[in-house]
């Protein structure tokens, strides 16, 4: 018989500092977790035979998981929880998340890793936990690179190459960042397939933007590790105009840019597969300018404070 759930587990979401789409191609990215960006409940119901349940509410989720609901969500749920020999009947699974889904900032990842706690426990090994969640993130993505389970899991800071182990990037102080979900809806699928499609067709132009775009990473580092903010900030620009090179930004988002910019942002820039989904900014000194300009155009902005956690 499969062992009960534990009551709770938590994960994190994640933004992408530098390294979206590249990290494809081989290179690194950089990407930092959220904390607690979900925290799922489990009780047991009275009916142990019942079909299991999740609901999360901040995401318009309330789904029974059968394998006969087509729902995405659903499927994955089923994928992550029989991976770990978890019960995939008699449980009510309610969750809370302050992140909005599906906007490039790791919502089903964090979702994946959550459930695979609920069976394996809070402190269960990391790479377990990876594994489960990604079996989930095959039923949303095909074959994502991994970077969203590996941040969900860990936190932190990480520099991450596709098929290796992920190294957390220590560096003094904060990052303070105004994460802006732009509202658009986006599929990681679609921009990932653009870029390859551009990359088949013109890769004498393309290669050399994928090599700049893993460079923005090693510099990335450096200057956060030199408490170079601004500097951080100005390789944040080179990266978005790199990624509108490859055909993945769209006049909104280089649009929130220039308003982040205009309001004292030193860097801006598209942030996960592009299309849609979010900009990240570095914080101004006194960000609340730039996130009342930003409410007053209907969006939901809100500031993060990026830490490095030790190893
Ligand atoms: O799904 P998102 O928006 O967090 O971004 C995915 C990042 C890509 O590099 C574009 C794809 C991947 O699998 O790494």
């Amino acid at each position: 018989m499969a062992p009960p759930l534990h009551p709770h587990a938590s994960a994190c979401g994640k933004v992408i500092l530098l390294g979206e789409h590249s990290v494809v191609y081989g290179h690194p990215a950089l990407a930092a977790g959220l904390p607690r960006s979900i925290v799922l409940e489990a009780t047991a119901l009275d009916e142990p035979t019942a079909p299991s349940t999740l609901r999360v509410d901040d995401w318009d989720l309330d789904l029974a998981l059968t394998v006969d609901n087509g729902h995405p969500v659903a499927r994955a749920a089923l994928e992550v929880l029989g991976f770990c020999d978890g019960p995939l009947r008699g449980w009510a699974l309610t969750g809370r998340s302050h992140l909005p889904a599906r906007a490039g900032l790791g919502s089903s990842a964090a979702l994946t890793v959550a459930l695979a706690r609920l069976v394996l426990g809070e402190d269960a090994p990391i790479d377990e936990v990876v594994e489960a969640s990604l079996a989930g993130e095959r039923v949303f993505h095909g074959e994502p690179s991994g970077i969203d389970s590996q941040v969900a899991a860990r936190g932190g800071v990480l520099r991450f190459v596709r098929g290796e182990q992920p190294e957390a990037v220590t560096f003094p102080g904060t990052l303070p960042l105004v994460v802006i979900p732009s509202g658009i809806p986006r599929s990681t699928a679609d921009q990932v397939a653009k870029v390859r499609a551009l990359h088949g067709r013109r890769p004498r132009l393309t290669r050399p933007i994928l090599d700049a775009l893993g460079v923005t990473v090693a510099e990335g580092i450096d200057r956060l590790q030199a408490s170079d903010l601004q500097g951080f900030g100005e390789i944040m620009n080179v990266a978005h105009e790199l990624l509108s090179a490859l055909g993945v930004s769209s006049s909104p988002l280089d649009s929130l840019c220039s308003v982040a910019r205009e309001h004292g942002a030193a860097g801006a820039k598209l942030t996960g597969a592009g299309g849609g989904g979010c900009v990240i900014a570095l914080a101004p000194a006194d960000p609340d300018p730039l996130l009342g300009t930003l409410r007053a155009r209907g969006l939901s902005p809100f500031p993060v404070a990026v830490e490095a956690r030790l190893p």
